[in-house]
């Protein structure tokens, strides 16, 4: 991975930057009060060595002491002529020192510090001078100190190189450990990932593990987690709603297959042939119903929205429903009655194909002679149909899951040609687009099932 890209990458770096600007910092604040301290020194000695010399011409007796003057001037410049000394005169007697010519220049304020240039020496020199008027001891002269400013200079070099390998140091150091801190401190992000890679379909109930993390890290795991649960059961309803779907349409193509294959058995009159394949058309129309509902559904799941919403007597909406189901109702001799009246706005076709099936079911359920009630009311801003019919009780256990893809009470019901499961599901995908939601309960005898719509369309539309 590019450094700049990882985190421990890019808090190195940023260490390293404070580092330096603070380091710099310290460096250039030492390097301000260590020349201060050079300087004072350098002037201190430079006054040292000036006074002892001036106080000796101060009280000078004669022109005899000059030679001795100039023996001890000889005697005090080092080997190395880190101090030099200058007595300028007319009188070539009193003269003293090297390079004087260059030093005609001189400033003529007395006793100031000031700077020489020498030829030969990177550094200027600190100077002091005094000037004597001429007396009856000796013509006019000026007495010069200079001290080399050399060693210091090379003191501010030295101390300005290890500084310089400090800072580096320092600011190299901080890095590597802001780099080694920081991931040491991002170990346990690396072993989410690494759990996280782990993560397939054929281990879907894994999960990461959230103890011993870090606060940060505990809440993002968790939330991860909590987005695998559901993944788990909505890819776990995906299977099982599969294997339904395989299961179902299963059965009727076996029946297919079965009875063609005994029909080109042997030679078949036309009767014969017809009636096969009169039996055919019924489990094939089988098929194109479960994969129209199942086309619907998928629809449905998609956030499909109703086409055009309409202000309708939902009552007059379940009369058509009912005079549809005409024959179904004669042949099980059952009777509908219609209470009540509500309007709201519907897709028509949806509202319909919902009523038809609680009929369907209802009707199905219903011993013969009975009656059944479809009940409309507006109440608050929903208006609810429900359908109730006589019938053998429903399990509490089961009322939850009707409506559910696929989910039969009677497992023993299961492909019997009118039932394949998908009845209620539609129904509540249709509430679902009118906003709406889905009630099933059964007491006393009597089992209701039913749906609402949103009364105002505004929001759903
Ligand atoms: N009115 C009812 N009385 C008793 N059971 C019912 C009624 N309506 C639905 N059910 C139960 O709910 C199940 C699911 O209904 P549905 O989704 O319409 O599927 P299907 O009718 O194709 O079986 C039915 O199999 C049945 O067991
Ligand atoms: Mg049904």
């Amino acid at each position: 991975m590019n450094a700049i890209h990882s985190i421990a990458g890019r808090l190195a770096a940023m260490f390293a930057l404070a580092a330096l600007l603070v380091l710099s910092i310290l460096a250039y604040i030492l390097d301000r009060e260590l020349a201060t301290v050079l300087e004072r020194q350098q002037v201190e000695q430079l006054d040292t060595k000036f006074k002892d010399i001036d106080y000796v011409l101060k009280r000078l007796r004669g022109p005899e002491q000059w030679e001795r003057i100039h023996a001890k001037l000889d005697a005090l410049t080092p080997p190395d002529r880190s101090t030099q000394y200058w007595i300028l005169s007319d009188d070539p007697q009193i003269r003293y020192g090297n390079a004087l010519a260059e030093i005609v220049s001189i400033s003529q304020d007395a006793s100031s510090v000031g700077e020489l240039r020498i030829g030969g020496r990177a550094e200027p020199m600190l100077i002091r001078n005094d000037y004597f008027p001429a007396d009856e001891r000796h013509a006019a002269l000026r007495f010069i100190v200079g001290v080399d400013s050399e060693p210091y200079a090379r003191t501010r070099r030295a101390f300005r190189t290890v500084m310089l390998a400090s800072v580096s140091g320092g600011v190299l150091l901080v890095a590597l450990i802001g780099y080694l801190i920081t991931h040491w401190g991002l170990v346990p992000l690396k072993r989410l990932s690494r759990e996280a890679h782990a993560l397939s379909p054929s281990m879907l109930s894994q999960r990461l593990v959230t103890a011993q993390l870090p606060a940060e890290l505990s809440d993002l795991a968790q939330s991860f987690n909590g987005a695998l649960d559901r993944l788990e059961a909505a890819y776990q309803q995906l299977e099982s709603f599969n294997a339904d779907v395989t299961h179902d349409l299963r059965t009727p193509l076996t029946n297919l297959i079965g009875h063609t294959q005994v029909a080109l058995s042997r030679e078949r009159s036309v009767p014969q042939l017809v009636e096969v394949l009169q039996s055919n058309l019924e489990d094939m129309e089988r098929l194109r119903g479960i994969v129209n509902d199942m086309l619907f559904l998928a629809r449905a799941n998609q956030g499909e929205r109703p086409q055009q919403l309409l202000r309708t007597s939902l009552a007059a909406e379940v009369h058509k429903a009912i005079e549809f189901l005409d024959f179904l109702l004669e042949e099980a001799q059952v009777h509908v009655r219609v209470q009540g009246d509500a309007q709201a706005p519907i897709e028509r076709s949806l509202f319909c194909r919902a009523v038809t099936n609680l009929l369907h079911n209802a009707i199905r359920h219903s011993p013969p002679g009975s009656e059944i009630v479809v009940e409309l009311a507006a109440a608050e801003d929903h208006a609810r149909v429900t359908v109730s019919n006589p019938g053998p009780a429903i399990p509490a256990e089961h009322l939850g899951r009707l409506f559910d893809r696929f989910y039969r009470v009677d497992a023993s019901r299961t492909n019997s040609g009118e039932s394949h499961g998908l009845g209620l599901a539609i129904v509540k995908a249709v509430a679902a687009m009118h906003a709406g939601n889905v009630s099933a309960t059964s007491r006393g005898g009597i089992t209701t099932v039913g749906f609402s719509v949103l009364l105002d369309a505004q929001d759903s539309a």
